[in-house]
């Protein structure tokens, strides 16, 4: 087996596993696949859902024909997609499906998916397909009818996060959630600024972009507006705080608590503190011990 790493342009990695498959994409498809199983057999978590996936037919969805060369994908791309939008790696990958924790290309090559992170239980799971095939069938619509799975889901999912954490709002994307959690922090502080951490990225929509360091300070950016205040990304592998501080956690945090106090000085008023348990586009970083319980002290204390 070989193995190479590719750096995407966010610091996550993608790892080939497998042998060129050749041209013909059934047989290049069915040795990489069996290749997976095999492995995955290795590992018990993977080696529920294969045993899951291969006994499901929603997992044996045909990639009927070879489509484009990836040469036509990159000229139809150019004339008909902005240009904003961004490809990964030297060599764009043409991915035609994926399965479990692997995306395969166009003749059958597996990719271990270290960067996807829109299918959390993994690609095409077929508990997941087969669900979201069933209702699909039968109802599309929106939260103005009353209707039995939007209560029992609420339910659900409350049971599982502590008090006083039981109301929700359903919404389609990571960019509306952190959207959504902005406008009720402002709603409930009445104040509008927010402390984040460099490095971070909280979505796509414009209220976001100005909350993410990683967009407005990367290539086109305008730069931090008035009402975002940046604190260090708490990174004990490269900050100035290490793993073997053990008051990192609260050092960092202190860093918040002066963000806290920059918004206090200028006469504005703090709406909220964001940040990603782990930073990701900051490179997976696992903050140190006691940082978000400081930081959300400095936080509470300053009125957001
Ligand atoms: C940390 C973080 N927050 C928010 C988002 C936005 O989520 P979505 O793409 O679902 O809008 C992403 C997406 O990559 C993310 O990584």
């Amino acid at each position: 087996m070989r193995i190479t790493k590719e750096r995407s342009k966010r610091p996550s990695a993608v790892f080939f596993i497998g042998e060129p498959a050749g041209n013909v994409y059934t047989s290049g498809a069915l040795r990489s696949r069996r290749r997976t199983r095999r492995s995955a057999a290795r590992h018990p978590a993977l080696r529920t859902f294969f045993s899951e996936a291969s006994f499901s037919p929603m997992s044996s969805f045909p990639v009927s024909s070879p489509g484009r060369s990836p040469e036509e994908i990159l000229r139809l791309r150019a004339r008909h997609l902005g240009p904003s939008l961004s490809l990964s790696y030297r060599t764009p990958l043409k991915i035609v499906r994926g399965e479990g924790a692997y995306l395969f290309d166009e003749t059958g090559r597996a990719y271990l998916d270290c960067v996807n992170n829109v299918c959390h239980v993994g690609h095409a799971h077929p508990r997941v397909v087969e669900a979201a095939c069933r209702q699909m069938a039968v109802l599309n619509t929106n939260t103005r009818y009353l209707h039995d799975h939007l209560v029992d889901y609420a339910v659900r999912l409350t049971e599982t996060l502590p008090e006083p954490l039981r109301v929700c709002f359903f919404v389609n994307s990571g960019s509306e959630a952190n959207d959504l959690a902005l406008r009720l922090a402002r709603a409930h502080t009445g104040g509008t600024d927010v402390v984040v951490l460099d490095g971070a990225y909280h979505g796509n929509l414009s209220s976001l972009i100005d909350l993410s360091p990683y967009k407005f300070n990367g290539p086109g950016g305008a730069g931090a507006p008035p009402h975002t205040h940046v604190a260090p990304m708490p990174d004990p592998y490269r900050g100035p705080y290490r793993r073997d501080d053990p008051s990192a956690g609260a050092k960092y945090a202190a860093h918040v608590a002066e963000a806290v106090e920059t918004v206090r000085a200028s006469g504005r008023r703090l709406a909220a503190f964001f940040a990603e348990p782990i930073l990701s586009c900051g490179g997976q970083i696992v903050p140190p011990e006691g940082f978000f319980r400081d930081a959300y002290a400095h936080v509470r204390a300053g009125g957001g």
